[in-house]
């Protein structure tokens, strides 16, 4: 019998591709860079099934040009903003993505963008580069204590939650943004206050931004809410770019309005070599990195083929995000 035809759109770690070479026949996009658009456009034509990364925006027209054949579209990351999942579900087509197992690696890396920034580690690494290193000094890159300081959390799901669980560490005072603010038998058990947005950012010391792109949450920091925070603050975004105005960061920062930000994704991914953002010492910038490790990448790997396959049996997929399509069954 002949195998599904599937495009994966580059590629995952083994642990997954292996799983999904044995099934189908897999056209794996082999650049290090996402494919063109129209490479895209031209290579799922009449595909039963996609396996894609966030960095390739998978809508109608993807859609369309794959065909009536399209069973199942499979991403490769928790998030699925580059998604129309509304096109999907009109499709009948169901999308999946990877919940849970990046929770514990992406909160890390926040908190570690939240410590590298309060305590300035990447300008201390520069400065001992630089050979700029010449004696101890009284008030040598001084930056601002974690224990006991307030930790504000924006969007209080799986990965909010375990920033804050971290933050218990440190004796942080945790108050938390999200948009229904029902109980919450976890912000209970450890103290953590639901308030509004505007309190959350007179209040922090430090605020992470831990909610999904769409159009509530779009430049959600904007020039507005960041002159609400204190000129002290830092800012941790591990979520998505544009839940945070660039611009207004850029200028937020260069003018003192808060103290510091530390970046896994920024608006536009990649930034752009000269941006004015990366000529600020305030800012740290990673590429995106906060799900990079060995064992999260490889489960992630393995719940994305997962989820391709069941989806081109026909069958549920273990995490599916528009469970609208299984309504009409
Ligand atoms: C996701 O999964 O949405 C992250 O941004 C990448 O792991």
């Amino acid at each position: 019998m002949s195998k599904p035809k599937v495009f994966v759109t580059r590629p995952i770690l083994a642990a997954g591709l292996d799983m999904v070479r044995d099934f189908c026949e897999a056209d794996i996009w082999p650049g290090e860079l996402p494919p063109s658009r129209e490479v895209l456009l031209e290579r799922v034509k009449g595909v039963e099934g996609i396996l894609s990364l966030l960095t390739s925006k998978i809508d109608n027209e993807v859609m369309a040009a794959a065909g009536t054949n399209l069973k199942v579209i499979s991403n490769y990351a928790v998030g699925y903003d580059n998604i129309d999942i509304p096109a999907a579900t009109r499709r009948g087509v169901p999308v999946g993505n990877t919940p849970g197992v990046l929770t514990d690696t992406t909160a890390d890396f926040a908190f570690a963008l939240l410590m590298a920034a309060a305590r300035r580690v990447v300008e201390a690494d520069i400065y001992t580069r630089a050979g700029k290193w010449q004696t101890w000094g009284p008030s040598l890159l001084l930056g601002q204590d974690i224990t006991g300081a307030t930790l504000g959390i924006i969007g209080f799901g799986r990965i909010g939650k375990g920033m804050a669980k971290r933050a218990q560490g440190f004796d942080m005072q945790i108050l938390y943004y999200s948009c229904d603010c029902k109980p919450d038998p976890y912000a209970a058990e450890i103290g953590a206050r639901c308030v509004d947005l505007t309190m959350l950012l007179e209040r922090s010391d430090f605020v992470s931004v831990h909610v999904p792109l769409n159009d509530q949450t779009h430049h959600l920091i904007n020039k507005e809410t960041l002159r609400m925070m204190k000129p002290t603050a830092v800012l941790i975004n591990t979520a998505r770019g544009p839940v945070v105005d660039t611009e207004a960061l850029y200028e937020a920062l260069r003018d003192q309005v808060i103290g510091y930000a530390a970046l896994d994704v920024t608006d536009p991914e990649p930034i752009l070599a000269d941006h004015p953002l990366l000529k600020l010492d305030n800012v740290i910038i990673a590429p995106h990195i906060a799900s990079a490790s060995y064992a999260t990448r490889g489960k992630m790997a393995t719940m994305a083929a997962e989820n391709l396959i069941a989806g081109l049996k026909g069958e549920h997929l273990p995490n599916c995000v528009n469970p609208q399509v299984y309504e009409t069954e």
